[in-house]
């Protein structure tokens, strides 16, 4: 018993710092000196607003898991909620539309640079929302949680390369 408590709260504290290093709290203010480059492309939005709607979703997970007996329904809705919004990150990249082109971004010329990598920490979310979708639906808390970080664990890997920090 003590066991599984102490057990919970860890999951929940971990979760807590995941969450805090991917949601959307950098300052929204990325655009940097370069000087801008006309008007705005209307995929710098739609990213961005794909991005909050993922970070709410995953608000969403976190929140049910802090509950005593969580609507395992709901997790799996927002993992697959996320695993959708996450196939659609690579098509929101087209050339010209980072940091150093002038326009309100977090999108650092990295991801330009190394794409494959960029690929490859998208097709993470993807495959990591959709365990978690899985997993949800067998309704084992302690499964979901850990899974739910892993998941995180796909937000902070893309965003410690590819997201401007401009808390540093
Ligand atoms: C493949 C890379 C990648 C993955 C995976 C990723 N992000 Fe991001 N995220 C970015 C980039 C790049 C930006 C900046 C986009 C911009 O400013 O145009 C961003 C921005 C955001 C924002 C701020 C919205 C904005 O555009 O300013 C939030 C919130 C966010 N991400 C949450 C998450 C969460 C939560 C996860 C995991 C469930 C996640 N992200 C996974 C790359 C990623």
């Amino acid at each position: 018993m003590l066991r599984t408590s102490a057990h919970r709260f860890l999951v929940a504290a971990a979760l807590a710092g995941t969450l805090a290093a991917c949601s959307g709290e950098a300052a929204s203010d990325g655009a940097e000196a370069a000087k801008p480059a006309g008007e705005a492309p209307p995929v710098i939005k739609e990213r961005h607003d794909n991005f909050e709607e993922i970070g709410d979703a995953f608000k969403a997970v976190r929140g049910e898991l802090e509950k005593d007996a969580p609507d395992f329904t709901l997790i799996a809705a927002k993992a697959n909620d996320i695993n959708a919004r996450a196939m659609k990150i690579e098509t929101h990249f087209p050339a010209g539309t980072s940091t150093a082109d002038g326009f309100k971004t977090e999108a650092l010329p990295a991801i330009w640079e190394k794409p494959e990598e960029f690929k490859a920490a998208a097709t993470k979310l993807v495959d990591e929302s959709a365990k978690l979708a899985t997993l949800a639906a067998g309704g084992d808390k302690a499964a979901v949680g850990a899974q739910a970080m892993a998941m995180g664990g796909a937000c902070k890997g893309c965003h410690d390369q590819f997201r401007l920090d401009d808390k540093k």
